[in-house]
Order: structure tokens, then sequence, then C-alpha cells
């Protein structure tokens, strides 16, 4: 080759090279520097029904920043009518934008909704994850409980994870409800922590409290938890479409942190 091509060939090289990396910095520029004025402007509430659930709050048991992820309404077919139990906020840790958007980044709502491998990275993510749950209709401990603890059971098995540890975990969850009764508009809450306890408190509103009533210290069901909710078979499409479409605009957004 003449050398002047040579070196010809070799600055265009250089300079689609240069251009590979500034876009790539431009991206995670963009991902880790996403103002806290700008997060706190992007970031709305969602009004369900009567509850709206806050851009932001302060987990029981837990000193980390969280956002609301999404929120949705729980019901069932009842005879031909659908009846609505409870609204469900789902708040995730603040470094769950960047965690997730590696491999969600660019995807649609429509896709995120539907992919269950996404719902799983939520549940299984290393952040931790704020649940409310408000009342439509009142409900006893027991009647709340028992339901939520046969699902996890459910999901537990299907894993293959449902050891004796799970199920004392199971038997500690169902005899912290057992003198509870919820009101229309009493909260329930579950923080899952880090190492994977699970912190339940519960309010006679929508105020979160700062003690919580019980921490069971298994991962396992602290998960089964949330995977109830918004898991493949999740009790709540509503919150599950709603954390698809707000998350998807959040890393669009870039706004990872
Ligand atoms: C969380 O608690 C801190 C300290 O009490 C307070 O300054 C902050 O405003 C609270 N954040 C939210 C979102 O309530
Ligand atoms: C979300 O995905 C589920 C399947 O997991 C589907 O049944 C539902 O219709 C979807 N919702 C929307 C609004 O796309
Ligand atoms: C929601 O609001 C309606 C009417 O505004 C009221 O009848 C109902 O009791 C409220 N439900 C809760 C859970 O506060």
């Amino acid at each position: 080759m003449h050398p002047k091509l040579h070196s010809y060939v070799l600055a265009i090289a250089c300079n689609i090279m240069i251009f590979i990396v500034s876009v790539n910095a431009n991206h995670n520029h963009n991902l880790k520097h996403c103002s806290k004025s700008h997060r706190l402007k992007t970031v709305k509430p969602v009004k369900v029904e009567n509850v709206t659930f806050p851009p932001f709050v302060n987990a029981t048991g837990s000193n980390n920043n969280f956002f609301l992820g999404g929120a949705g309404v729980r019901g069932l077919q009842e005879q031909g009518k659908f009846i609505k139990f409870t609204d469900i906020g789902i708040y995730l840790q603040d470094n769950a934008v960047s965690s997730l958007a590696d491999k969600w980044h660019g995807k649609s709502t429509k896709k995120l909704n539907k992919s269950n491998e996404f719902f799983k990275d939520i549940i299984k993510g290393p952040f931790e994850k704020f649940m409310q749950v408000t009342l439509i209709l009142p409900l006893s401990g027991p009647q709340y409980s028992e339901k939520v603890a046969e699902n996890c059971a459910a999901i537990l098995k299907s894993h293959g994870v449902y050891t004796n540890e799970e199920e004392k975990a199971t038997e500690k969850f169902l005899s912290v409800f057992k003198k509870e009764t919820f009101a229309p508009g009493s909260s329930i809450f579950f923080t899952v922590l880090h190492q994977g306890s699970l912190v339940i408190s519960f309010s006679r509103d929508a105020y979160i409290p700062k003690v919580e009533a019980a921490i069971i210290k298994n991962k396992a069901l602290s998960e089964a938890v949330l995977e109830s909710m918004i898991g493949e078979n999740g009790v709540s499409p509503a919150a599950k479409k709603s954390l698809a479409t707000r998350l998807s605009k959040l890393f669009k957004e870039g706004c990872a942190n």
C-alpha cells in the first residue's frame, strides 16, 4: 500500500474508533449523570383508585432511597364482575434503573410487559424493593395472608426451593397477620432487604411506619412475595404494565442514578 494511502486509511479507522468510543461514553455518561433534580422531575406519582402513590418514599427497615417503579390494582373476576381488592405500589431502590438498563434499555413497553425475564430481573435484582398494599375492601389478616402464603408456596415449589426453612418462614408469615384486621384505606408494607430479609409493617392509612411489625429472614420467601404480585402469574397485571411503562421511559431518559 502507498504510504500516504496507508496513513489515510489509518486516520479513517482512528476516527471511526473515536466515534464508537464517544458514542459509548455518551451513553454511559447519560446513565450515570442524570441529576437528582432531573430524577425528581422525571418520576411522577401514580394514582390508583383512591390511593396516590408518592414518587419517593422512605421504606420501613431501610435507609436507602426508593422511587416508585409502578402501581396498579389487584382484583379478581367474580361472577362476571371484576372486584377490586387492593392497590399495589412497587418501589425500587434507586440503583435499580442502572442495574436493569444494561439489558432492558431500548425495549418497548409492550415487550417489557410481556417478558417474564424482565420481571424476574426486577424480583431478583441487586437492589432493595418495597411494596405498598392498600386495601380497597376490608380483609382480615388471615384472609389476606393465607392467599399470599398459598401463592408463595406454589411459587417456591415450582422453583424447587420449598424446604423446611421456607415452610417455617411461611408459618411465621401467617402468624404475623393472625390478629390483624384491615379496613379500607389501611396498608400492608413489605421491604425486601439486600440480604433477603422481609420486613413487614402495617398502618391504618398510607403513612409508612418507621418500625416494623416483623422481620422474616428468608430470601426465597421474600422474593416469592414480590413474585406473587408481578411474576409470571402475578396477581396484578396492572402493576406489571405500570412498571413496564415507567421503567421503559426511565431507561430512555438515561435516568439511572
Ligand atoms: C426520608 O427521611 C428523611 C429523614 O427523616 C427526610 O429528610 C426525607 O424527606 C424523607 N424522604 C421522603 C421521600 O419522605
Ligand atoms: C401485558 O402482558 C400480558 C401477558 O403477560 C398480557 O396478557 C397483557 O394483555 C399485556 N398488557 C398490555 C396492556 O399490553
Ligand atoms: C374511595 O372513594 C370512594 C368514593 O370517593 C369511597 O366511597 C370509598 O370508600 C373509598 N375507598 C377507600 C378504600 O378509601
